[in-house]
């Protein structure tokens, strides 16, 4: 059995799209397990540039099969979009991927109050990519969500969409923004979400079956750890499970069936929107990191803050996911500096912490502690060979894996599916036969 999770390590983008289709041809099918076309996965191949939101990366592998499982929110809009510019790039989607019936899907509505939720938060927002992520879990839990499976039973889901947006739009105004037109945003969101119904099928059964069948799962979240509505810097997180957990509840696979959890973790540390970052840099290394990283969000082309690699960050990360290997990534962007910092823990109040401590306000008062390596001075763009990197280089990935608690299994020194180092002997290269 070979079922693997692949999770981020800090606050998100630290590229899951590229390792993700690194590992897909291995591999029979890839989940997603919770998030939303907040997501924003880039993977390139040659020039072309694919951004995936909400359809798992593993389509551009014909051989792959996609799921979008019951633990992903889906706006029907976003779906077909995808599914579009896929078809313009030559990527066909129908007969591969398959959407859970017990997804649920994001209205206009959530959309609605996303924004008008942040608009009243002023200064203390969640930046959130106002995608309506946050209103639909909401909705979830609170059962008066749709489901994509709701799509087999129009009578009784116009209904349930009448009402909710009665409710919606008392809220909404109650905030001062504009209600929803009940006729036109029920007709058009029909249009859009009735396109989906070709896909809807009981994916755990699916996965279920095909695991019996020996075939292999590939988990892809979205996200980051840090990010993760229960683990991450509450309330500045998104509203899933994005940690490894989240991927037994957001498939219904038996948690007896994941075998391994790959970890993604950046060379550096990025994050889109508030909540505290301790290793933020705001000086000229933090612009430098965000220029020569081109650290901007896949999804809202928003500026992401930049700062050295957050050790507590990522063996919290190793701790909370289990992971079996890290992946480090754009180790190629640190080519130049003179120093490099690393943040081996955080003095706060005056007291030295090791660990994690609860919650955003604590955590934003907490200094990182820094060990600082030589940089190498040197190009790691482009090398392929863990014995061809600068020693320094070496010496910083080495460093990295004592501080964190385990194996770099993956180096990317670069964007491009070529542009990388896969260590012979490591979990990821038993995970690629
Ligand atoms: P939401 O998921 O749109 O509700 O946003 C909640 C928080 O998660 C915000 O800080 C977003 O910037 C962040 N976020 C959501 N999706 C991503 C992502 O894919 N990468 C990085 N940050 C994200």
């Amino acid at each position: 059995m070979k079922n693997v999770v692949v999770v981020g390590a800090q606050w998100g983008d630290e590229g899951k799209g590229k390792v993700v289709d690194i590992l897909a041809p291995h591999f029979d099918i890839v989940a997603r397990y919770q998030g939303g076309h907040n997501a924003g996965h880039t993977v390139r191949i040659g020039d072309r540039k694919f951004i995936l939101r909400l359809i798992p990366s593993g389509i551009l592998h014909e051989e792959c099969s996609c799921v979008i499982g019951n633990g992903v929110v889906v706006d029907p809009r976003a779906f077909n979009a995808e599914l579009q510019e896929l078809r313009e790039m030559g990527v066909e989607c129908e007969g591969r991927l398959v959407v859970s019936s017990r997804a649920h899907l994001i209205l206009p509505y959530h959309v609605a109050l996303d924004r008008a939720r942040e608009e009243r938060l002023g200064v203390n927002s969640v930046g959130t990519t106002m995608r309506g992520i946050g209103p639909a879990y909401e909705d979830k839990a609170s059962r008066c969500g749709i489901r994509a499976g709701d799509l087999l039973y129009p009578d009784l889901l116009r209904e349930k969409i009448r009402s909710n947006i009665k409710e919606k739009n008392l809220e909404l105004v109650s905030m001062g923004a504009e209600p929803v037109a009940p006729d036109s945003t029920l007709d058009e969101f029909l249009v859009e979400a009735l396109r989906l119904k070709p896909f809807i099928r009981d994916t755990a059964m699916m996965i279920d079956t095909a695991t019996r069948d020996g075939k292999s799962v590939l988990i892809e979240g979205a996200q980051g750890t840090m990010l993760d509505v229960d683990h991450g810097t509450y309330p500045f997180v998104t509203s899933s499970n994005a940690t490894a957990g989240g991927a037994a509840t957001g498939l219904g696979l038996a948690p007896k069936k994941i075998t391994g959890a790959l970890g993604i973790a950046k060379a550096y540390t990025t994050r889109v929107g508030g909540g505290p970052f301790p290793t933020e840099l705001l000086d000229e290394h933090g612009a430098y990191l965000q220029k020569r990283g081109n650290e901007y969000g896949a999804v809202t082309g928003r500026p992401r803050r930049t700062g050295w690699l957050d050790a507590t960050v990522v063996r919290y990360a190793v701790m909370l996911n289990g992971f079996d290997a890290l992946a480090l990534t754009k180790l190629d962007v640190l080519d130049e500096f003179d120093e490099i910092n690393i943040s081996t823990g955080y003095r706060c109040r005056g007291e030295l912490l090791e660990g994690m401590p609860y919650g955003a306000n604590v955590l934003a008062e907490c200094e990182p502690v820094y060990e600082t390596l030589p940089g190498w001075k040197a190009t790691t763009s482009r090398t392929t060979n863990f014995d061809e990197l600068p020693p320094a280089a070496k010496d910083y990935i080495r460093r990295v894996e004592e501080l964190c608690g385990a194996p770099i299994a993956l180096i990317s020194t670069g964007p491009d599916r070529t542009e990388t180092i896969i260590r012979e002997g490591s979990p990821l290269s038993a995970w690629m036969k």
